[in-house]
Parts: structure tokens; sequence; C-alpha cells
């Protein structure tokens, strides 16, 4: 007798990015002339949200990942600020929590005509997680489909982060670390990482050595493998990147573009290799990707609210230059 009863119904299970960090609220300003007093008038200026996890997640969803985040705000008017990019985006965000006596993390960019930039950064709640909040989040973890991509920045409890890092090595999830800030990425987080993704100076900081030209960066992955990551991406001031994995070692050269802003540049970086890699691509092609996305990012101004389209980012993953880099790296 075959029973009327539906056969008990599980969601298909999907493969998501999964990004835990910083979560920001972005005041950014381009200014114009000094005045010689100390009001500078600014260009142009942008209030969003922001934050390396924010951004990651932003980003793989517009490119089609289903994306989820997690991160703390504080219990004040910014918090949504803070969340609505992501939200609008289609980023879950039900993972977001708030820290009961912290404020929203504020970051203000300031960019001036010289292209120098200064930033100023106030952690707040990224750095207060709620009591509790390590263990939820392994279980979150422990809980997300098969094929899932993890992707940390250290802008956030460190607790919580190692804690999501443990549980995604445990099942054998990819892992991506944004080692910055550099001083917070301690052994364990560095040998757990998949793919390692620091720009040339926190590469400098980690390695303990100078990165100037990609052969540096190269000797500075090597060293970074040596200490137990898979494969580590150094991205290069000049926008392209090193790669260093098991399989080899490649120069990626980035399309010349005119850079008008480079914040969130780094992040388009992390989220683009998150959303190759979720979706089959190999460390190659996921550099390739994240060359692309940091060469989209620098093209325009904030870090989020305007993003390259999907057909942009394929279309310029197709003008990055894969070179193979030689066995031995120069020492010295
Ligand atoms: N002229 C350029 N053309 C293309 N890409 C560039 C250029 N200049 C910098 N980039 C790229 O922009 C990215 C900047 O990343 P980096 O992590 O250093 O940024 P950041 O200042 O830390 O900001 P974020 O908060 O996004 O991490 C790198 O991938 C770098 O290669
Ligand atoms: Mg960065």
């Amino acid at each position: 007798v075959t029973q009327d009863r539906p056969a008990a119904r599980r969601p298909v299970e999907e493969a998501v990015v999964f990004a835990v960090g910083s979560i920001n609220v972005d005041v950014e300003m381009q200014l114009g002339s000094p005045s010689g007093t100390t009001v500078q008038l600014a260009r142009r200026s942008l209030v969003s949200s922001g934050g390396k996890a924010a951004n990651v997640a932003t980003l793989a969803r517009r490119w089609g990942a289903p994306a989820e985040l997690a991160g703390c705000v504080g219990r004040d008017e910014l918090a949504g600020l803070a969340v609505r990019g992501p939200e609008r985006a289609g980023v879950e965000v039900s993972g977001v929590v708030s820290s009961p006596d912290h404020p929203t993390a504020v970051s203000t960019i300031w960019l001036e005509e010289s292209g120098d930039k200064r930033i100023g950064l106030a952690t707040g709640a990224n750095d207060h997680w709620p009591e509790g909040s390590a263990e939820r989040i392994e279980g979150v973890v422990g809980a997300l489909a098969e094929g899932s991509i993890v992707v940390v920045d250290l802008e956030a409890d460190s607790a919580v982060v190692a804690a999501a890092v443990h549980a995604a090595s445990r099942r054998g999830l990819t892992v991506v670390v944004d080692p910055s800030p550099p001083a917070r990425l301690d052994d364990e987080l560095l040998a757990s990482a998949t793919h390692l993704v620091p720009d040339d100076r926190e590469a400098a900081v980690v390695a303990g050595r100078d990165v100037r030209i990609a052969e540096d960066a190269l000797d500075a992955a090597e060293h970074l493998r040596e200490r137990g990551a898979t494969y580590v991406h150094v991205k290069l001031a000049d926008g392209g990147a090193v790669l260093a994995g098991p399989d080899g070692r490649w120069h990626l050269v980035a399309p010349r573009v005119e850079p008008v802003d480079a914040t969130g540049a780094g992040d388009a970086y992390a989220a683009a290799v998150a959303w190759c890699l979720r979706d089959g691509g190999d460390a190659v092609a996921a550099a390739t990707a994240g060359v692309a996305a940091a060469t989209c990012a620098v093209g325009v101004f904030g870090s989020h609210e305007v993003v390259p389209t999907v057909d942009d980012l394929r279309r310029t993953m197709g003008r990055v230059r894969v070179e193979s880099m030689p066995e031995e790296p120069h020492r010295g």
C-alpha cells in the first residue's frame, strides 16, 4: 500500500559563499584641493554599506552565487544602513547578530587629489560579538551545503573567525582567508587557509620580507605555503597577482586601467575567488577572476554601490594574462 503522504521534501542543498567578518558603514569622500584651513571641501561623497565580509557577500551575490553574511553590528541607527547593501543584493543576512554595548563599525575614507588615501576605522561591534557566537557559527558552518566556500577576514572577533575556519576545515570546505589586519593572522589560521589572499604589504608583514616585484611576491607566497597555506595569492600594487600552489606558480598580469579608487578592490578579489571556486573553477581561474574583479573595482568610486556586472567580470577575465613562473623562486 502506498501512502498518500508526499515524501518529506528538503530544499535542494545549494552551495553558498559564506562570508564571516566585518560589516561597516563607509563614509567616503573624494577631496578637492587643499584649502589651507582645517576644512577641505569634497568633490563627492558616499555613505554606504561596507566592511570586508559585507562587500564579499554582496559582490558574490550580484554575480549570481547564493551568499550568506555573518557579522556583528550595533543596536543603533547605523546598523540598518550597514546591512542594507547586502540585503538589497539578496544576501542572506539572518546570521548578522548585534552587540548590546558596542556601536556599528564606521570607516571614514578620505581620497586626496594626489591619490593618497587615509582611512579611519572604528571597529565597534565587529570586535564584540555577543557571547556564544563562536559556538553558534560552528553550528552554522557545520550545516552549510557541500561545496560551500567560507571566506573570512580578520576585522572581526578572532574567536568567532577561528571557530568558523576550524569548522570549515574539519568538513573539508574551501576556506579563503583575507589576512587583514595581518597582525591578527596566527599560525593555525594560516595553516587552515585553502586560499590566502594578502596584498603585497600584508604578504611582507606576514612573511617577514620585502615584497616589491613579482619575484619577491612569489618568494613570500612560497614561504607562506611552507607554513601551511595551500594556495597563496599575493595581490600586487599594479593590479596583478602572483599565485603559488601545489600544482604550480603563476604571474597574472592585469589589464591597464585608470585607477579611480582602490577602496574595496581587495574585497572584490576575495569575492571573485570565492565566486569562481563555488562554480567549480580551479585556482588559476579563481586568481584570474580575482585580478579581473579588482581591476573593475579600482575603476569606480566606492566599495560597494557600483559593482561590475558578471558580464564585465567575465570580459575582464579574458584580458588577464596568465604566465607560468619558474620552479625555483629567486632568493634574496
Ligand atoms: N592600477 C590598478 N589596476 C588594477 N588593479 C589594481 C590597481 N591598483 C591596485 N589594484 C588592485 O586592487 C586591489 C587592492 O587590494 P588591497 O587589499 O590592497 O586593497 P585595500 O586598500 O586593502 O582595500 P580592501 O579594503 O578592498 O582590501 C589589489 O588586488 C590590487 O592588485
Ligand atoms: Mg585588502
